[in-house]
């Protein structure tokens, strides 16, 4: 990725709940983002409509699609799954991978681990989500980033690593409003704690390099001021996408910086 280039990624989780509302909704979101001179917008809905959408949007312009999810496998006997190779044959070239919402339904660092070595064979880019269920005064919550962070990237090597996007969403901030989000100089710690794990394991270069979003009630009210001191490269925005009003607001904050 072009070191200046942002990227905020619209996390549509399970929303909306018909199609007619995800075509208006996708509609909106690239006309908002028409303007956008930096930044990289990366709309992610529920499957059943990724695959109408990717087909109905096939012109690459400023937002790109991306997927909630992936399995590990090709293909198989795998109910409910879908593989990395079918969203690389759809054209489809960014995943979030290891979400705390599918952590808390059974995913592991290990399993993560394998989709994002799974996904960049394919030449997708892993959207690889951390973050710590709650803070404690003697920095224990580090240590357990450190080890989210070693475990879920242990089969990337140093020449892949460019290839990864990180996303550091902590469990406690995600789903409520900006007041009860984290404040910009905690999250900027905690950015740059993040950095020195990558330059440890991959090097200056190549460590350094690696894009770091930010996820957790990212609203219209905090976006810049997380811009302006937390040293991160966009946002992996949940509840605010839907809304075009906060999410317009977002991108004009990112784009502007
Ligand atoms: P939120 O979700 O913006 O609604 O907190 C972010 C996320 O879970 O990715």
């Amino acid at each position: 990725m072009n070191k200046r280039q942002k990227v905020v990624i619209a996390n549509w989780k399970m929303n909306p709940t018909s199609l007619a509302d995800a075509q208006a909704l996708f509609r909106a979101t690239k006309r908002i983002s028409t303007k956008l001179k930096k930044t990289r917008v990366i709309v992610c809905p529920p499957f059943l409509y990724l695959g109408i959408l990717a087909q109905t949007h096939k012109k690459i312009g400023k937002v790109l699609m991306g997927a909630q999810n992936t399995h590990y496998l090709k293909q198989g006997s795998y109910t409910g799954e879908v593989s990395p190779e079918m969203l690389a044959r759809m054209k489809i070239r960014h995943v979030i991978v290891g979400h705390s919402e599918r952590r808390a339904m059974g995913e592991t660092d290990q399993s993560i681990s394998r989709k994002v070595a799974a996904t960049l064979d394919e030449g997708i880019i892993p959207i690889v989500c951390i973050g710590e269920q709650s803070r404690d005064d003697s920095g224990e919550y580090l240590l357990f980033l450190e080890r989210q962070i070693t475990n879920t990237l242990e089969r990337v090597s140093s020449a892949r690593i460019g290839r990864v996007f990180l996303a550091y969403e902590p469990v406690w901030a995600i789903g409520k409003t900006s007041a009860q989000s984290i404040d910009a100089h905690s999250l900027h710690e905690t950015i740059l704690f993040i950095k020195k794990v990558l330059i440890k394991v991959y090097g200056r270069t190549a460590g350094g390099g690696v894009p770091i979003l930010y996820g957790g009630s990212v609203e219209s009210t905090n976006a810049s001021v997380f811009l302006r001191e937390a040293d991160i490269d966009g946002f992996l925005v949940g509840h605010a996408s839907l809304d075009l009003d906060q999410f317009k607001t977002i991108l004009s904050a990112v784009d502007s910086i």
